[in-house]
């Protein structure tokens, strides 16, 4: 099904093979910060508008890799696709986060809710094969999901919040219902990211950007448990990458998860990550996207520290520790790619 890809050096770091430099790819790779993304989104409208179009979806996945020597492509979508194809109603207001139309606010509308018939997201899988064609094996590609407990998150609060407090209680209040919930979202991701493997995804991510709010037991149950799940329902060939943001309290149970890579974000010591999951997993980070908004001499320092922390042994995939800011310069970009290539060339070389 999948070709054969010229520079596969992503996906030898995730199978934990050596590489001659450490892979790079970034968070929001294709965003604001890209003169040329924000002319094609224009073209479209708006940002749902660029995500339902193949075409344009297709256009905007490249752009980065027109600029930069990246060593993957990420899918351009969206996570909130599966609650909006569940008929959530999802819209972007401008200069505003997700707002969902319909959210789920009581146990009538959890339950009334059902697994979307896939369907409804074949602009999602178009665009994954028509960017696999237009790849050309260049590069690998990435396909990606939220984790249901950061989906359930949005589909509960109805838009980004900063603490989630609406689904938090319900933790506490009803967990029966929050655990129906995100086991519902497993399936549907289940479904969503076999289909985008089946239309050529060769790696996919899960974004779990809200499980560190969670206790330490709640984590292991309505977030780490279903991405588990998930895990263990995708082809064993397709590397796992999962990102639990603020995760670093459960980094050895994610490891253990069935992931093959386990994302990092910035607070954490990669060094110190290394040390505590041995060789069982990759790990993808972890710079502080702000330090892109610094200069080339500093982004090179910092990029550099990370490298060396990552240490020799193979399995590091070089990414920030969160989206990139839509201020970051694009030539910052260009900049950091150079010095992880680089630096890492080096490094090996002095081994
Ligand atoms: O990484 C990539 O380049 C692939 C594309 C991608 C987007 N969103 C495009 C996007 C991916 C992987 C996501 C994941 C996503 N979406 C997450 C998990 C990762 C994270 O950032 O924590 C979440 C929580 C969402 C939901 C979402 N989408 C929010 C909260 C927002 C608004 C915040 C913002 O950055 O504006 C979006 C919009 C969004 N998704 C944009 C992009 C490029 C910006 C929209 C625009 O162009 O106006």
């Amino acid at each position: 099904m999948n070709g054969v890809i010229s520079n596969d050096t992503f996906l030898r770091a995730l199978r934990r093979e050596p590489t001659p430099y450490t892979p790079i790819w970034l968070m929001r790779q294709a965003g604001r910060y890209l003169p040329e993304y924000n002319v094609t989104r224009a073209k479209a409208g708006s940002f749902l508008a660029l995500a339902h179009n193949p075409d344009l979806a297709t256009e905007v996945t490249l752009q980065p890799l027109a600029r930069y020597p990246l060593d993957a492509a990420i899918l351009f979508s969206d996570i909130l696709t599966v609650p909006d194809a569940m008929g959530l109603g999802l819209t972007f207001g401008e200069g505003e986060g997700p707002r969902f139309a319909r959210p789920v606010r009581d146990e009538a509308a959890i339950r009334a809710l059902a697994v979307p018939d896939m369907k409804e997201l074949s602009y999602v899988f178009d665009a994954v094969a028509q960017i696999k064609r237009e790849l050309k094996g260049r590069v690998p590609l990435i396909g990606f999901a939220g984790s249901p407990f950061t989906l359930a998150c949005y589909m509960i609060e109805g838009s980004g919040s900063t603490d989630f407090a609406t689904v938090r209680r319900m933790a506490y209040a009803r967990p029966d219902l929050l655990a129906t919930l995100v086991e519902l979202n497993a399936r549907a991701v289940m479904q969503y990211l076999t289909e985008q493997i089946a239309q050529g995804a060769d790696a996919v991510m899960i974004f779990d950007t809200w499980g560190g709010l969670l206790t330490h037991d709640a984590y292991r149950r309505f977030s780490l448990g279903p991405m588990r799940a998930i895990i263990a329902s995708l082809p064993a060939a397709i590397p796992t990458i999962v990102f639990t943001k603020g995760g670093g309290a459960w980094l050895a149970d994610i490891a253990a998860s069935g992931a093959a890579c386990v994302g990092l974000d910035w607070t954490m010591d990669i060094a110190a990550a290394r040390a505590q999951v041995g060789s069982r997993v990759a790990l993808q980070g972890n710079l502080d996207p702000l330090v892109l908004l610094t200069d080339p001499a500093t982004i090179a320092r910092e990029a550099g520290a990370i490298v060396r922390a990552a240490g020799n042994s193979p399995g590091h995939v070089f990414n920030l520790g969160h989206g990139i800011v839509p201020t970051t310069p694009p030539e910052h970009v260009a900049a950091l790619v150079q010095a992880v290539h680089a630096t890492s060339r080096e490094t090996r070389a002095a081994a």
